[in-house]
């Protein structure tokens, strides 16, 4: 009789490849790792890196915002201004005999399924013991619950008491820097800081892969308006009939999951959304998402409900993408209002306002917080086949994201081939193509390391490529090949990386000019 295995979540399939093949794993693995953190290898950093940069790109740069590098260790009264130092808590509750200690409302929506929100200490308390819930580990009681700060603490330099804390957003920097940006930038309202940057929480359960986890990198934007800007930021109007899936808090309270389809003009007309700037960033990033490849039907913004909200926020709107493991958060945008500011010159003393029109402002602020690393678990779980034309699995990641662009293989090692092979997969660099370069094995067993790790194209040096210096592009989503002289190689991949042209249609032009 076989022995029954556990059959493989996607999550574990996701998390085995990407072991497998370098995208992450956990650090200091050789010791048996660190429970919620992870390394990123050669392939999740390139990924990585290309996420990055279309990010910068796209939110950063088309809009004319500012970007900064600040530090990851701030002072205590930055978050005490911040009210993250009193209030940046998840309810914990401890095992009274084994000590092993759990998040009380993860503990809950765990075993019981119902959704804990915003419930207070004592309501999660009545929900734990009204339900006979145990400790996971020993089954033992557990303790009352009780708030945990997730910042991490730590002390700066030689002098004892000097508390400063590892920044949980990178948002803290952007609102301390602001009169300093500002004023170098000689910024006129509205405008946006940016940061890219490593983030720390100190999580009760960090959990599923990548998904939540201690050490972190979010790619943060905090956009500044004047409070008569807030309905009419700049270029709302070439995305105000794009349409946007929102599931409000009326059809939450009935349980509905399927979010309302609504342009974002009338979302801000009929009051779903506050203003039309969240509107403007909420459309941009269903855009945003799109294009890195996770699939349309996969994502909505979900209004947070009150007492879910965020202490800061006027108002949050969730990017969730529908993941195998649920429903869950990518970005979080939130509505901050004047509130880090306001507090920030309260505690500090320092004036935050700006010059705006005739008077002194202090602006309103518009927050989308993106995390990296899930971001790549959900381009991973939606990019992910398995498919009858090959028994092997592979990722249909678009080239915005994925780690290369292209695999030089020569057809054997042997009479020059690789030589030559070596020879064009440096021309593909020198010409800013991302690389990678594969000579061992049998070509079939290539293809398929290729399209393991989603590279769009593979490129074949053959015997005739020495008689007539043309080679192959394999196509990773057909794998039909067509056959192309060098002298064209490098437009040709760059136009069909960028989306110019489908394969089909390269393939129809090259094979027309080749019969001519
Ligand atoms: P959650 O409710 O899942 O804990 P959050 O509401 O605390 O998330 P935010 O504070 O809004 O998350 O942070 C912004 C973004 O940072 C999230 O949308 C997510 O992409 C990312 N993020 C937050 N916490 C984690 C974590 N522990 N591990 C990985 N990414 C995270
Ligand atoms: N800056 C938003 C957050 O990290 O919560």
């Amino acid at each position: 009789m076989s022995i029954s295995k556990k059959e493989q979540t996607l999550l574990d399939k996701i998390q085995e490849v990407s072991l497998r093949r370098g995208f992450a794993y956990p650090t200091g693995e050789i010791y048996g790792g660190l429970s919620g953190t992870f390394d990123y290898g050669p392939l999740g950093t390139l990924m990585r890196h290309k996420l990055i940069n279309f990010w910068r790109e796209y939110f950063v740069k088309e809009e004319n915002h500012f970007e900064i590098s600040g530090a990851i260790i701030l002072p205590e009264k930055v978050f005490k201004a911040s009210g993250h130092v009193d209030k940046f808590n998840d309810p914990l509750v401890q095992c009274k005999k084994c000590k092993s200690m759990f998040r009380a409302d993860k503990v809950i929506e765990d075993n019981l399924n119902q959704n804990t929100d915003g419930l207070a200490l004592d309501e999660l308390d009545k929900i734990i013991v009204k339900n006979k819930l145990t400790c996971p580990q020993c089954q033992g009681e557990f303790m009352d619950a009780r708030e945990f700060n997730l910042m991490l603490k730590t002390e700066v330099g030689s002098l004892k008491g000097n508390v400063s804390y590892l920044r949980p957003e990178t948002a803290q920097n952007i609102f301390t820097s602001f009169k300093r940006v500002s004023h170098a930038m000689r910024a006129k309202l509205p405008f946006g800081i940016a940061q890219v940057g490593k983030v720390f929480r100190n999580e009760i359960s960090p959990r599923q892969f990548i998904i939540r986890v201690r050490e972190f990198t979010q790619m943060e934007l905090e956009v500044f308006f004047a409070e008569e800007q807030l309905n009419d930021p700049p270029r709302f109007e070439e995305l105000a009939d794009e349409v946007l899936p929102i599931l409000t808090r009326e059809q939450q309270d009935k349980t509905e999951e399927e979010p309302l389809l609504v342009t974002a003009d009338d979302a801000v007309k009929k009051g779903i959304l506050p203003n039309a700037a969240i509107a403007y960033y909420l459309v941009k990033e269903k855009i945003f998402f799109e294009e890195a490849g996770i699939k349309p039907e996969l994502i909505r913004f979900r209004h947070m409900l009150p007492k879910e909200t965020p202490h800061y926020s006027g108002g949050n709107f969730d990017l969730e993408v529908k993941l195998s493991i649920g429903w869950t958060e990518v970005v979080g945008n939130a509505f901050r209002q004047q509130h880090d500011l306001t507090s920030h010159e309260k505690a500090s003393k320092t004036k935050m306002g700006i010059q705006h029109i005739a008077g002194n402002v202090i602006p309103y602020v518009v927050e989308p917080s993106i995390g990296v690393g899930r971001t790549m678990y959900c381009i991973l779980e939606s990019c992910y086949k398995e498919t009858d034309d090959r028994d092997w699995t592979w990722f249909q990641f678009p080239s915005t994201i994925s780690p290369y662009d292209v695999q030089v293989c020569p057809l054997m090692k042997k009479d020059g081939l690789e030589e030559k092979a070596l020879e064009i997969f440096d021309d593909l660099k020198a010409e800013g193509l991302e690389a990678i370069f594969d000579s061992s094995g049998k070509i079939g067993k290539r293809y398929a390391r290729s399209d393991e790790i989603g590279t769009p194209y593979c490129v074949t040096i053959d015997y005739d490529t020495l008689q007539d210096e043309t080679v192959t592009i394999r196509d990773r989503d057909s794998m039909e090949q067509v056959r192309i002289h060098l002298d064209e190689l490098t437009e040709a991949l760059v136009l069909l990386l960028s989306g110019e042209y489908s394969f089909t249609e390269m393939d129809k032009i090259l094979k027309e000019k080749n019969e001519s």
